[in-house]
């Protein structure tokens, strides 16, 4: 097949979060089970130029606003899969994916309208026939409407949309002026089968609404959106497209994600000699400036600091966690509150207490592969993906069970990491105690470990169900 894979973000070349470490992955994983696969994603100003190749081609898109105009760079990856680089120096030139230190962008409906069709006239302009065209978030949600509306006639008309939900509470909302802006037309902004959504216009809205296929990234998070709790208010419309949605669990790109390969370590390690992870652990405490000699368990997280990952209930236990002899290190950026919570943290407890404010691959790479336990306390999460590198790593994972946790951690007697369900301080901090109990026996931590390091995660699975969706469709 052909597959045209549209994304905002794209590892290694652009990353907030975990959609960029799966734009990254999977249509790499596709491309290896021999589907021609073009990426579209923006040329943002972080990416360098110079192993980027112009393919000779422009977009020139004409939306009532103005005419946007820009070149196509591409990057071969592999025989089978090339990134599409779309150039914009007035959308793309600035510094920030989605915004700044000021907030969000105020023109991103204008930016990722660009994204989403220039996706589309990139591929026309290529003379590249796509049987699937697979879009993420909503930042690509026009993809499917446009092609509902405009493309018949064309070689695209063929192609099936499939649209991958990563996050529902992200959903490109904006004020309804923005359909004139775009020269959306007047009869989409409609709630019922359109774009409308309370008297506003909402991207995710009209991927859900004109995909042919809808996913999601674990079987949890499938249902758990179709209920009101969920929802984010779209659990109705959820359940009417039901029969066209599936939860796909995320795989992990073993090539970045392996403690027996990992350059970004002091040194490498496996299930069955774990020396290395001691010397990794050493080398963490090192660099977050606490004592290496400790005996004490390691608690880490690396996280975007934001609501749904329930960073305020950590903050609230921690203080009475650490009046016992634990270490906590966190790398981590986002929302202000967040980040003041954790230096103050560090500020009270100096001794016990690590924390890195700012965003750090090689340094996320070591807390995996340095720390005793992985804590992530989410309000809710689609899959996650940090606990799937924790067990990799052999870095216990602590995790509420919600969304895609659920489907990765055992959190059995003989199960490979602690699961935590309601979200409440007395159920956090029980978890961490029954991670210290865990700690203070070797033989049976050592097992989960184990247990957890034996786990395919890889995207092989997962690649082969996108395949047999596309295939159906
Ligand atoms: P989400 O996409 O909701 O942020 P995931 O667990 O799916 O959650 O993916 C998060 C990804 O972003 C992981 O690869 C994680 O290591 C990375 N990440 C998050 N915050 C940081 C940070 N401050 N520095 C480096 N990597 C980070
Ligand atoms: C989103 C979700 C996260 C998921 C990631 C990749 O950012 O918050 O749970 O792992 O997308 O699908």
């Amino acid at each position: 097949m052909k597959i045209l894979y549209v994304a905002s973000e794209v590892t290694p070349f652009s990353k907030t979060g975990g959609l960029g470490d799966v734009a990254g992955s999977l249509p790499a994983a596709l491309a290896e089970l021999g589907h021609e696969v073009k990426i579209v994603t923006p040329r943002y100003s972080s990416i360098k130029t110079d192993q980027l190749t112009p393919t000779g081609h422009h977009l020139e898109l004409r939306f009532p606003f103005g005419i946007e105009r820009g070149p196509i760079l591409a990057r071969r990856l592999s025989p089978n899969l090339e990134v599409l680089f779309l150039e914009n120096e007035h959308f793309y030139g600035r510094g920030g994916i989605y915004g700044d230190a000021w907030g969000e962008f105020g023109d991103n409906h204008r930016r990722f309208a660009y994204l989403s069709l220039g996706a589309l006239q990139a591929a026309q302009r290529l003379g590249f026939h796509p049987d699937i065209i697979h879009v993420n978030d909503w930042q690509t949600g026009l993809v499917p409407v446009a092609l509902q509306r405009g493309y018949q006639g064309t070689a695209l008309a063929r192609a099936r949309s499939v649209f991958t939900i990563h996050n529902l509470a992200y959903q490109g909302q904006f004020n309804k002026h923005v359909m004139e802006d775009l020269g959306l037309p007047w009869e989409l902004f409609n709630a019922e089968h359109g774009l409308e959504f309370y008297d506003t216009v909402n991207f995710l809205k009209g991927g859900i609404q004109f995909a042919d296929a809808l996913t999601t990234v674990s079987p949890t998070y499938a249902k758990e959106i179709q209920q009101p709790d969920g929802g984010a208010s779209l659990d109705g419309l959820l359940r009417r497209r039901q029969g066209v949605l599936t939860g796909i669990l995320n795989g992990i790109d073993v090539h970045e994600w392996s403690p027996e390969t990992d350059t970004y370590l002091p040194a490498r390690y496996g299930a069955n000699d774990l020396s290395g992870k001691a010397v990794c652990r050493r080398e963490l405490l090192r660099r977050f400036g606490l004592r290496e000699d400790t005996h004490a368990p390691v608690f880490g997280i690396v996280s975007r600091l934001a609501w749904q990952k329930g960073i305020d209930l950590l903050l609230e236990v921690l203080p009475q966690a650490l009046h016992s002899d634990i270490r906590f290190v966190a790398v981590g950026s986002g929302e202000g509150q967040y980040e003041e919570g954790l230096r103050a943290l560090q500020h009270h407890f100096p001794q016990q207490v690590g924390t890195f404010i700012g965003f750090d691959q090689g340094l996320s790479h070591l807390v995996e592969a340095g720390a005793d336990f992985f804590i992530m306390p989410s309000r809710y999460e689609p899959c996650g993906l940090n606990q799937m590198y924790s067990l990799r790593y052999g870095t216990v994972p602590i995790v509420r069970a919600t969304g895609g946790l659920v489907d990765t951690v055992d959190g059995g007697l003989d199960g490979n990491g602690i699961l935590f369900e309601a979200f409440h301080p007395t159920a956090l901090l029980a978890a961490l105690r029954r991670a210290q109990a865990l700690y203070a026996e070797p033989e049976r931590l050592l097992a989960f470990r184990r247990r957890g390091m034996g786990r395919d995660f890889s995207w092989a699975a997962s690649a082969r169900k996108y395949e047999r969706l596309f295939a159906s469709l």
